[in-house]
Parts: structure tokens; C-alpha cells; sequence
């Protein structure tokens, strides 16, 4: 076995190659990593009633997660017990029963087995359909309508697993009177890189901005300073990133007004007008801060920043040590008027998403850079994710273990919580 401990060093910052693209690495993941943590799976607005679906992953493994005929959220593995077809074959729809397309075993929406053809005549109803229910998600739990599950039974509470994070994410998600919704649907796509890429760079790669996004920052999809300045939103920030622990991270900034919201005046309107609302809900500090960047470990991301418009929360899902499949949504205001939630929509799809202006500049440095790293040679070689060690701080403002930006102080707490993982 791979010692793992010589490969990555969180102290100096100093990370092997191999851990992005090794197989038996990879399948270690699988079961110390995604097994283990609690893996976001949906949000509650997606299975608003009884009977409503929607289709997730946990890991590799698919995972539907439903709202029961009695209104409870349930999650379960999507494979039909009897030989292991998919037992739910769409993205998201209403159905008091799921019936498998092989042989027609039929599940209820509680995950129970309630009919399975010839069950008197084939089985003779020997069959104990008590024991052969889809199989449950350990535990599933939601967060503000953010729904998270676990396969291990004997994991902390979801509360606990979120800790502090849980105050940066209270400004994505819950800044106006009832939280937050997704709209618009799911975008999926592959991309041939290592999930861990796309999550170190959510949660703590602010160094990137200005170089791999110039040209995106140059066509105005960020909305330009001094047109902002003349509406009183906030132009100076002290930005910083954070982890506030358990491996998450957050990349953020305290504004000296009110937050940069989106790149038109539709934007600037609307985050003017909210401003006292968000001042009572989150305090005036949390107020001033932007919804930030980040992710919640293992490979959750969010955005909310940056005056582009697009809110977005997405999975990577892992498809192999050099694959993921994205699935990305918009997330908006429940309370906002639907021209905003359009506008978020829109603003979304053009700079996060398979097209967006952002997304594309982001892949390409993913995709190139676990190609690179596959060769005999590049394994060989480590990364550097020394920027500012030693220069972290606390704060009595903000909870977690706080590092300048750019630093790559969130990607060292990123692994050195991977490396915990990996080695328990
Ligand atoms: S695989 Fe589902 S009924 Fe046979
Ligand atoms: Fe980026």
C-alpha cells in the first residue's frame, strides 16, 4: 500500500502528483473519503412535495433522494436490489413507486419492496420482501434546505460536520427571509480531470483570478469598478480565506459598503434594496462580506462573488482518478423578484456553467494539468502549495483559521483533512 504520509506534506505544502492520478489512490477515496463524509445530494426545493425525486450521486454510487408519501426525505442507493438495474432512471419527477425496467421489481417511495411479479408463482412467496428494500443512505440530513447524506452510520451529525462553515455559508444561502431555491434545471458535463482540482480551486485559489480569467474579467463580464463606485456599492474589500475546519474552505472579502452583486444596474438595484434585510439576518459584518467562494469537503462548491451575477452550487463528481461529471445549479433568493432569479439564471449559465466564460478558462487548467501529471516523469513531481505558510491568523470576527489572499493556506488544510482521512 501507498504511504501516503510521503506524498503529502500539508505542513510545507508539498503534494505528490500520484495522489491525482493514481487508480489505487483514487478507489481509497472512494471508501475512506466519499464512503465516510457527508456528501451533498439536493435541495429541498428540488422535492418541494410528497413523492417528488431527484437523482444525485454519493461517489461513484447513485443515489435517488425522495421525499416520501408522508413528506420525509429519504435518500437510497438507485439500484434495484434483485440485479442491480438502475430502479430510477430519471433525473427528477413525482411517484409513489419506482419500478424497476428489468424484471419489474416495484419499490414504494419510503425505499420498501411492494411488489415483485411471480412472487407467488415463481417464489413461491418465500421471498422475504422485508429484507430486500432499496438500500438506505446511512443518514440524511439538511442544512437550510441544503440536503447532505452519509453511507457511514457512525458519522457526526451533519450540524457538527458543517461547524463553522456553516457562518460563511449563512451569506450564500440565507441572507433574505426564506433562504434560498434552485432554478433552471441542472447542467451536467464531463471533464477528464481529478475532482480534487476543481475543489482546491473553489475553496482556496484566488491566485488564478487575475491570469486564467483576464480575458473574462477584460469582456466585462465582472462588472467594472468605477460603474460601480458611482452607485455607493462597495468597491474596497479586505478579502481573506478561511477554513473553518473539517477540510472545508471559503474564500471571502468584507466589503466597505454594500456588496458588488452582478455586472448590470438590475443587480446593483436589487442588493441596495435587500441591504437592511441582510443586515438583520446575517449582522452588519457578515452583511459587507461577499457570499464568497468555496467548498464543502470533499467536493461541494459554491459561488457567490465577484459581481458576475451567477450563484452557483455544483458537485464534482469523481468518475475515475482523471474523470469528473459536474452537475451544477443556479441558486437564487426565494424571495426575489423572478426578474432577478432570470437574471441569475442567465448570468450563471454565461460564466459558470459548460459554457460559461469563467468555467471554460477554469477547465482548461484542470484538464491540461492531470494530463501533465499522468506521464512517468510528471507522477514523479510534486506540487507546490506553499504560498504563505506560517502567515495564517484568527480572528475574533470570523470563526476558522484565517490566510491572506491570495495563499494557498485553504489548500494545505484541504489535504492535510484528506490526509486524516485517508490514513484512518
Ligand atoms: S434487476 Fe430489478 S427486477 Fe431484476
Ligand atoms: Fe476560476
Amino acid at each position: 500500500m501507498v504511504n501516503l504520509n510521503e506524498l503529502v506534506n500539508p505542513a510545507t505544502g508539498m503534494v505528490n502528483r500520484n495522489i491525482y492520478v493514481d487508480r489505487e489512490i483514487y478507489e481509497q477515496e472512494l471508501e475512506k473519503i466519499f464512503a465516510r463524509c457527508w456528501c451533498y445530494l439536493g435541495h429541498e426545493s428540488q422535492v418541494p412535495n410528497p413523492g417528488d425525486f431527484v437523482a444525485s450521486y454519493i461517489g461513484e454510487d447513485p443515489v435517488l433522494v425522495v421525499r416520501d408519501s408522508r413528506g420525509k426525505i429519504g435518500a437510497f442507493l438507485n439500484t434495484c436490489r434483485h440485479r442491480g438495474m438502475r430502479v430510477c432512471r430519471a433525473d427528477e419527477g413525482n411517484a409513489a413507486a419506482f419500478t424497476c425496467t428489468y424484471h419489474g421489481w416495484t419499490y414504494g417511495n419510503d425505499g420498501k419492496l411492494v411488489g415483485v411479479p411471480g412472487y407467488k408463482e415463481y417464489y413461491y412467496e418465500e421471498l422475504d420482501m422485508e429484507q430486500w428494500g432499496l438500500v438506505p443512505v446511512a443518514q440524511v440530513d439538511s442544512y437550510k434546505g441544503m440536503i447532505f447524506g452519509t453511507f457511514d452510520a457512525n458519522a457526526t451529525s451533519l450540524p457538527e460536520y458543517l461547524g463553522d462553515m456553516t457562518f460563511y455559508l449563512d451569506i450564500l444561502i440565507d441572507r433574505r427571509e426564506g433562504g434560498s431555491e434552485i432554478i433552471g434545471g441542472v447542467h451536467k458535463w464531463i471533464m477528464p480531470c481529478n475532482w480534487k482540482f476543481a475543489a482546491e480551486n473553489f475553496g482556496g485559489d484566488g491566485y488564478h483570478f487575475p491570469i486564467t480569467h483576464i480575458s473574462a474579467f477584460a469582456s466585462g463580464a465582472r462588472r467594472d469598478q468605477a460603474i460601480r463606485r458611482a452607485t455607493g456599492i462597495g468597491t474596497e474589500s479586505t478579502q481573506f480565506v478561511v477554513s473553518p475546519g473539517n477540510g472545508h474552505n471559503v474564500m471571502t472579502g468584507v466589503h466597505n459598503g454594500v456588496p458588488p452583486e452582478g455586472p448590470t444596474e438590475l443587480f446593483d438595484d436589487y442588493i441596495v434594496q435587500i441591504f437592511p434585510e441582510m443586515e438583520e439576518r446575517l449582522g452588519p459584518l457578515r452583511a459587507r462580506m461577499s457570499g464568497g467562494v468555496g467548498n464543502i469537503f470533499p467536493n461541494m462548491s459554491f459561488l457567490r462573488g465577484g459581481g458576475s451575477g451567477a450563484h452557483t452550487l455544483r458537485v464534482w463528481h469523481p468518475r475515475g482518478p482523471d474523470k469528473i461529471e459536474v452537475w451544477s445549479w443556479a441558486i437564487v433568493d426565494k424571495k426575489a423578484p423572478p426578474e432577478i432569479k432570470e437574471a441569475n439564471r442567465f448570468y450563471c449559465t454565461g460564466s459558470f456553467s459548460p459554457g460559461g466564460i469563467f468555467e471554460m478558462d477554469d477547465a482548461e487548467n484542470w484538464v491540461a494539468a492531470t494530463q501533465a501529471s499522468s506521464g512517468y516523469m510528471g507522477r514523479q513531481q510534486v506540487f507546490n502549495y506553499s504560498m504563505a505558510v506560517g502567515h495564517q491568523r484568527t480572528s475574533e470576527d470570523h470563526p476558522g483559521s484565517l490566510g491572506p489572499s491570495p495563499s494557498e493556506h485553504n489548500q494545505r488544510n484541504l489535504y492535510a483533512r484528506w490526509l486524516e482521512l485517508m490514513n484512518s
